[in-house]
């Protein structure tokens, strides 16, 4: 069957938007099927840069159809402007499709996940305060309100008063901040319900009908691994779960449909938010790792931490996707490093482990078993193949093919779409 997942296999970040943009040439339809505007997908187009939050990162191919699934949350805010400047840059959305049943961010989703956020204090999360925490909750709380409601004027006021009588309850007695207006946000979410009507579908179906003509459809991954509510590093993880296997649920497929699952991660490892990181490198590794890198969020700015990459999750990573290959990033940066070390097992209370703790405690008493490495140039007007790598840069790559027990299949060694080499 022809579909391909990429998702990524760290704390997100680590390239998914380029090689989604690469591998939706060859694709007819791209489908985001989870998260929302917490995402910030980068794609470099002849040294120039986009940011992609809520758009699929196929949208800069012609022709293909860009979908954006039942399992995401939507700002309409972030989406319309989005929309708009992606057509101002000559992009067309003629093609762009958004599911009747994902949910909508509304105002008081983004003022509640600031209000946690504070109220958490010293055990905050450290949130993209995007609102998609909050607006899942409303999701599984059955208070949400999806698309197909918004677009529905009289459904949409009814929902929209039920709510905020009862967010405005939460936000002045328990947080004493002002009410919100539910004339104001009825007339701005109004106006965007007009501008998003053409684009709702059930997406569902075009994906089905998609697949029974055989075409081929791809499915972008937000967020990674140790960001899902399941297998990541709870609670410092992201609302959704942004494994492959909710393609199934996000996207409205049946689980028979995935034939290829391609896992991207840097060549070194990092994470924006708190929570645990055994091979973080809070030292001058750690900054020159950020500086080479440019490691600062797509979303909010905020620099990224840094350290090396760590195959114990990569493993996990591997196991719970069900990955079929790697796509890794970031060649470039990690070999200009000199002495690198790759994280291959933990050690914890004395023993060895290879298994990722589920326990916090555990994992923050993890001390990681490391291999050394020396560096590598990777002259971009050079490397044109797997063959033209430096002999230093494939025993890096080999040796995690080796551990992680998965074909390496795509190289990155730069920003740009062109700087990606294939490798079989
Ligand atoms: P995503 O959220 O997974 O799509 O990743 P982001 O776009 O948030 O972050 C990845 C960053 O790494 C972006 O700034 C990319 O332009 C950059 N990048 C991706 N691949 C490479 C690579 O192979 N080398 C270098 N130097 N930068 C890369
Ligand atoms: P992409 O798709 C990196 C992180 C936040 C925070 C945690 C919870 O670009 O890889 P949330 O706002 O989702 O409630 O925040 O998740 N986070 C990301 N980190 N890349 C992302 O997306 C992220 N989306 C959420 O920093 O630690
Ligand atoms: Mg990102």
């Amino acid at each position: 069957m022809p579909v391909k997942v990429v998702v990524g296999t760290q704390w997100g970040d680590e390239g998914k938007g380029k090689y989604i943009d690469i591998l939706a040439k060859d694709s007819d339809y791209i489908v985001r099927f989870s998260g929302g505007n917490n995402a910030g997908h980068t794609i470099v187009l002849k040294d120039k840069k986009y940011a992609l939050h809520l758009l699929p990162s196929g949208i800069f191919h012609e022709g293909k159809i860009c979908l954006i699934g039942n399992g995401t949350v939507i700002d309409p805010k972030v989406l319309i402007n989005e929309i708009k400047n992606i057509n101002s840059e000559g992009y067309k959305t003629d093609n762009l499709f958004i599911s009747d049943r994902a949910h909508v961010i509304m105002p008081y989703h983004i003022l509640m996940d600031e209000l946690q956020e504070k109220f958490r204090g010293d055990n905050c999360i450290g949130t993209t305060k995007r609102g998609i925490g909050p607006a899942y909750v409303d999701k599984a709380d059955r208070y949400g309100i999806r698309i197909c409601d918004l677009i529905e004027e009289d459904v949409f006021v009814e929902k929209v008063k039920l709510n905020l009588q009862f967010k405005n309850e939460i936000l002045t007695k328990v947080f004493n901040v002002s009410p919100l207006s539910l004339d104001e946000i009825i007339s701005e979410y109004l106006s965007y319900a007009k501008y998003l009507k053409g684009f709702v579908r059930d997406t569902s179906e075009i994906v089905f009908k998609a697949l029974k003509n055989n075409k081929n459809v791809l499915f972008e991954g937000a967020q990674a691994m140790f960001l899902d509510m399941d297998f990541g590093t709870y609670p410092y993880v992201t609302s959704s779960n942004p494994i492959g296997g909710n393609v199934c649920i996000g996207g409205g497929i049946g689980p028979i449909y995935v034939d290829q699952v391609f896992g991207v991660l840097k060549a070194y490892t990092s994470r924006v938010g708190e929570g645990p990181f055994p091979t973080e490198q809070n030292n001058s590794t750690g900054d020159m790792i950020r500086d080479l890198g440019s490691e600062y969020g797509t979303t909010t700015g905020r620099p990224r931490r840094c350290g090396w990459l760590d195959l114990v999750m990569i493993k996990f990573a591997s196991r719970v996707n069900g990955l079929t290959a790697l796509a890794i990033n970031h060649i470039d940066t990690l070999g200009k490093l000199g002495k690198i070390k790759l994280c291959i097992a933990y050690e914890l209370d004395g023993k060895r482990i290879e298994e990722f703790p589920a326990s916090l405690k555990k994992l923050s008493k993890c001390k990681p078993i490391y291999e050394d490495f020396d560096g590598w140039e990777t002259d971009k007007t050079k490397v044109k193949t797997y063959e033209d790598l430096d002999e230093n840069a494939k025993k890096y790559l080999r040796r995690i093919e080796e551990i992680v027990g998965i074909k390496v299949k795509l190289v990155g060694i730069g920003k740009d779409r062109e700087d990606t080499i294939s490798v079989y």
